[in-house]
């Protein structure tokens, strides 16, 4: 992968100075090809699709169904109508968890490191239905240990909802496996896939999973984008969590009858532009080549691990091995709040990343710690980039730390 030409495609390193973008599991960059699609669609046929018959809506249509198919094609969904398009991430785990309409008693298993779109929803339905909760040790899944989720199982449960790979560390969890076991006992499984597509050749088919959330804005695509991907009866035994038009056949002053999937989960009209800039941004992805991008990845993130391991004082989060963390390098300072250790590498490098605890405040409450500082890679980070980075991390542990 030419790394070079590939930044030749994002305005903003078409700045003078642009700074080092290191948040990229918060959300990627964008590419041109992305924000020229999408200006496409509010120059050339800004209309709504799905329902007016002239030749703008149907142009809207025609990249609709476009770009459903190059999705579904991206995470290995052999059927584009087994993809929803939600604004995110969060409303496509929240539809599942409103929609499966449990009821008193059931059971739902989680890990411990799941992002509060996946641990909220179900917070609130054991308040409000009485639904129950068990909660597996992620790193135990993530090193092929599953006696934990077996044993939760066992106390049955109607559906597993798990990270895929977690937002804090870039660990995996082997899925397959999951959902294997969890399909001998009788439960459904979701996986909460937003690490995991943008930097991964999913083949959702094959894994068997019954249901897949994730964002486009973490791979490229634009703000206000998420995706569904169910199997086909699953989908069709989930309420949809917003309904009107676009979703119904034919209604009645006293009956409506919800169209087949995916439409009935797409009621309202819908980020058009969204959709279709979510459309190139996984043209893009494909065009440059999923290997080479996670080899890219790992080999710059084995290099600033490398260099941060010899600064003493500092500790990295998760496995040791770059290789299990696929973009993902969190970190903390002896004596140093996260927060202060983000603001100060902004400041004196430009070197941008997260802080604090990443939506996943269990985790971190449990552990008495108040977060890390997360640097996250993509596509469009450069070795020189990670030499900077570690300098100016080594720069503030000498400096500031305690
Ligand atoms: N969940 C996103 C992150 O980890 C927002 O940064």
């Amino acid at each position: 992968m030419d790394v070079n030409r590939v930044r030749k495609d994002f305005p903003l390193y078409q700045q003078a100075s642009p700074p080092i973008y290191l948040d990229s599991a918060c959300q990627s960059l964008r590419p041109r090809q992305v924000i020229e699609a999408m200006d496409e669609y509010y120059c050339a046929f800004p209309a709504c699709g799905g329902r007016s018959v002239h030749r703008l809506a149907t142009e809207v249509s025609v990249r609709m169904d476009r770009a459903r198919e190059e999705i579904a094609a991206f995470v290995g969904a052999r059927d584009p109508e087994c993809v929803v398009f939600t604004k995110s991430a969060t409303e496509s785990l929240n539809t599942v968890a409103k929609g499966l309409r449990l009821r008193k008693g059931e059971r739902v298993i989680t890990t411990d490191m799941e992002h509060n779109s996946n641990h909220v929803p179900w917070v609130l339905l054991a308040r409000e239905r009485g639904i129950r909760r068990g909660i597996v040790p992620f790193s135990a899944l993530e090193q092929g240990d599953l006696e934990p989720l077996k044993e939760e199982l066992e106390k049955g449960a109607r559906l597993v909802s798990v990270v895929h790979t977690n937002n804090v560390d870039g660990s995996t969890i082997p899925l397959e496996a999951v959902v294997e076991l969890a399909h001998d006992r009788g439960a459904l499984v979701m996986a909460d896939g937003c690490q995991t597509a943008p930097h991964s050749s999913l083949a959702l088919d094959r894994t068997d999973v019954d249901l897949y959330a994730w964002s486009m804005h973490k791979m490229l695509g634009p703000s206000g984008m998420g995706a569904l991907y169910g199997k086909r009866e699953v989908l069709e035994g989930i309420e949809p969590l917003v309904t009107g038009g676009g979703a119904v056949a034919i209604t009645s002053y006293d009956s409506a009858e919800l169209l087949p999937v995916p439409e009935r989960f797409e009621a309202g009209l819908q980020n058009f532009a969204g959709i279709i800039g979510s459309g190139a941004a996984v043209r893009y992805l494909r065009e440059v080549g999923m290997e080479e991008i996670v080899e890219h990845e790992h080999r710059l993130n084995a290099l600033a691990t490398e260099g941060l391991s010899a600064i003493e004082g500092l500790s990295i989060l998760g496995p040791p091995d770059p290789r299990r963390r696929g973009g993902i390098l969190s970190f903390n300072l002896r004596g140093m709040l996260p927060h202060d250790v983000a603001m100060i590498l902004d400041e004196i490098a430009s070197v941008l990343i997260r802080s604090g605890m990443h939506c996943v405040h269990p985790y971190f409450a449990a552990r008495g710690m108040e977060g890390c500082a997360r640097a996250s890679l993509y596509l469009y980070n450069t070795e020189e980039e990670m030499r900077q980075f570690v300098e100016a991390v080594g720069y503030i542990a000498e400096r500031f730390m305690g």
